[in-house]
C-alpha cells in the first residue's frame, strides 16, 4: 500500500470561544479571546492518524487564505501527505464557530466554503490513491454524492472504507451504509440513523447492522465504546480523564481506528486503542492541537 489511511473528506479553521454559558436565542454574552486552530472532520481525521504514526494522505479542499495555509501547516506537522489538498485561490477556506462550555462541551456552526466544491470529479481524478491506500476513511462534511463516490471506488478497489456520518444526515444510501466497514457513530447519530430511539448501544448496532453496515461502532465518549462485527460484540471500556474540550475527540477517535485497522487489527482492538486517543484528545483544548502522539497515551 501506499498509504495506510486516506482521507477524503472537510479542512476547517476551528474559531472557538469559551463561554460560562451559552447563548439562547436573541441573548449576548461574553466570552474568552478568540482561539484559532486546525480543525474539520477529515483533516482531524487525518491528523490524528499521522500523528500515531500512520502513513496518511488527505484528499481536500482550502482556500487561497491565510486559514488554508494554517490548515497545510497544521498537517504537515502532523505528518501527512498533502499533494492531494487542492487549494483554490477563488475560494474560502471551510470555517467552524465552536462555542466550548465549562464542562468541555462543544456547540458548532460550519460555513463549508471551499469543502463545498469538493466534487464526484476530485474523486474520480484520485481513483488511484484510493486504490492504493489501505483504508479510506470519510465523514459528511463535503458534498455526499462526493463522498458516496468515494466509497464507490474504494468498494472496486477493494479499499476498506471507514465511515463516520457526522454531521448526523437524514438519510444514508444504502450502498454508502453497505460500504461502510466500520460505521462509527455517536449516541446521537446511533439513534438518528438507526430509527432506534430506545434501547442502548447493542440494540443501536445490531439495527445498523440490519440496515447494511458491514460492521459498526459505536462511541459513547467517557464510557468507552461498543463494537459489532463478524467477530461478534464487544463493550471497550472508557479511560477516565478530565474533559477540557471535547471538539474533535470524535475525529480523533475515527483516524486512530483507522490507522490501527489499516496495520490488520481486529475491530475490537483498534477501538480499544482509539478509546485511549479520544481520551488524550479531551484532555487539551482545540482539535488538532490536542491530538496525541504514541507517547502521550493514557494507559488503556
Ligand atoms: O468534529 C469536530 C470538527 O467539527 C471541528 O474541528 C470543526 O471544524 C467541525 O468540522
Ligand atoms: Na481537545
Amino acid at each position: 500500500y501506499d498509504y495506510d489511511v486516506l482521507v477524503v473528506g472537510s479542512a476547517n479553521a476551528d474559531l472557538t470561544v469559551r463561554v460560562d454559558r451559552r447563548p439562547d436565542a436573541g441573548e449576548t454574552v461574553l466570552g474568552t479571546d478568540l482561539v484559532e486552530s486546525a480543525g474539520g472532520k477529515g483533516a482531524n481525521q487525518a491528523a490524528a492518524a499521522a500523528r500515531l504514526g500512520g502513513r496518511v494522505a488527505l484528499l481536500a479542499r482550502i482556500g487561497g487564505d491565510a486559514y488554508g495555509e494554517l490548515l497545510l501547516n497544521a498537517q504537515r506537522a502532523a505528518g501527512t501527505d498533502v499533494r492531494h489538498v487542492i487549494a483554490d485561490p477563488e475560494a474560502r477556506t471551510g470555517t467552524a464557530m465552536i462555542i466550548v462550555g465549562t464542562d468541555g462541551d462543544n456547540s458548532i456552526v460550519v460555513s463549508p466554503g471551499a469543502n463545498a466544491a469538493l466534487t464526484p470529479k476530485d474523486v474520480a481524478a484520485a481513483r488511484e490513491v484510493i486504490a492504493g491506500a489501505a483504508v479510506l476513511s470519510l465523514q459528511l462534511e463535503i458534498p455526499m454524492e462526493s463522498v458516496e463516490a468515494a466509497a464507490a471506488a474504494a468498494r472496486e478497489a477493494g479499499t476498506r472504507v471507514v465511515l463516520n456520518p457526522s454531521p448526523a444526515p437524514e438519510g444514508l444510501a444504502p450502498e454508502l451504509l453497505a460500504a461502510a466497514d466500520p460505521l462509527v457513530v455517536n449516541e446521537h447519530e446511533a439513534r438518528r440513523i438507526s430509527g432506534a430511539a430506545d434501547g442502548g448501544p447493542a440494540e443501536w448496532a445490531r439495527a445498523l447492522r440490519d440496515l447494511g453496515a458491514r460492521s459498526v461502532v459505536i462511541t459513547l465518549g467517557g464510557d468507552g465504546a461498543y463494537v459489532l462485527d463478524a467477530d461478534g460484540d464487544a463493550a471497550v471500556p472508557g479511560v477516565k480523564v478530565t474533559a477540557v474540550d471535547t471538539t474533535g475527540a470524535g475525529d480523533a477517535f475515527t483516524g486512530a481506528l483507522a490507522t490501527r485497522l489499516a496495520r490488520g487489527e481486529t475491530l475490537a482492538t483498534a477501538a480499544r486503542y482509539a478509546v485511549r486517543v479520544g481520551a488524550a484528545a479531551v484532555t487539551k483544548p482545540g482539535a488538532q492541537p490536542s491530538y496525541p502522539t504514541p507517547d502521550e497515551l493514557p494507559a488503556g
